[in-house]
C-alpha cells in the first residue's frame, strides 16, 4: 500500500512509521510533503529515497499547490495519507479527492486539547496547568476543521509523575510512536472502514 506523509517539523512519527515491523512488508511511504521548504523530516525521507513535495512558495522549484499533489497521488494510487506533525489546515477540496483516507494523529486525548492553535507545546502546556493525571495521543480521520474528524484510536498516557509540560510532550511522544503505525497497519488490513 502506497501512502504519504505530510511533516512540519523533526518527523519522528514518520521515522516511527518507516521502523515499525508492523509496516515493514507492505506498506511502503511514497511521498513526504511539507509546508515547509526543508524540514529536518526532508532529511529522513531522503535517506530513505523517498521523493519529497513542498508546499512552500518560498523553494521556487519544489512548490506544489493542494491541487497538484491531489492528480499526482491519484496518479500514484497513494491509498492513505498520514498527517505526522502537518501544522496546516488541508483544503477541503483535497479532503473531498481522498474521503476517510486522510488521518492525522494529534498529542492529546481528543476532543480534548485539540482545535486550532493547540499543537506541539500548546498542548502539553495545556494539559499539564490542567492538573490532569493521564494524557495521550488520539489519530483521527481528517474533516476541513482542526482536530474534529471521527477518532480512530486513542492510547492514554499516565503523566502522574510529569514534572513539567516538556516531561508531558516526551511521554506523550513515545505513545504517538507506536499508536499511528498502529492504525497505519489496521488501515491497510481494511479494519477502518467502520469509524
Ligand atoms: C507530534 O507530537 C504530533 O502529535 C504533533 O506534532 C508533533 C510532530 O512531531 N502533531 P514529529 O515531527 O513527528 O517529530
Amino acid at each position: 500500500m502506497k501512502i504519504a506523509v505530510f511533516v512540519s517539523g523533526r518527523g519522528t512519527n514518520l521515522n516511527a512509521i518507516l521502523n515499525s515491523p508492523l509496516c515493514k512488508d507492505e506498506i511502503e511511504v511514497y511521498f513526504v510533503v511539507s509546508d515547509k521548504a526543508n524540514p529536518p523530516a526532508f532529511e529522513i525521507a531522503q535517506e530513505h529515497g523517498i521523493i519529497t513535495y513542498s508546499l512552500s512558495k518560498k523553494d521556487k522549484m519544489n512548490s506544489f499547490s493542494f491541487d497538484e499533489l491531489g492528480k499526482i497521488f491519484l496518479d500514484t494510487g497513494i491509498e492513505l495519507i498520514v498527517l505526522a506533525g502537518f501544522l496546516k489546515l488541508v483544503p477541503e477540496s483535497f479532503i473531498n479527492l481522498f474521503e476517510k483516507k486522510i488521518i492525522n494523529i494529534h498529542p492529546a486525548l481528543l476532543p480534548k486539547y485539540g482545535g486550532k492553535g493547540m499543537y506541539g507545546m500548546n498542548v502539553h502546556k495545556a494539559v499539564f496547568e490542567s492538573g490532569d493525571k493521564i494524557s495521550g495521543a488520539t489519530v483521527h480521520f481528517v474533516n476541513p476543521h482542526y482536530d474534529e474528524g471521527s477518532i480512530i484510536q486513542s492510547e492514554i498516557v499516565d503523566i502522574s509523575g510529569a514534572q513539567n509540560p516538556e516531561e508531558v510532550a516526551a511521554l506523550v511522544l513515545k505513545s504517538e510512536h507506536t499508536l499511528l503505525p498502529k492504525v497505519v497497519s489496521k488501515f491497510k488490513n481494511g479494519e477502518l472502514f467502520n469509524k
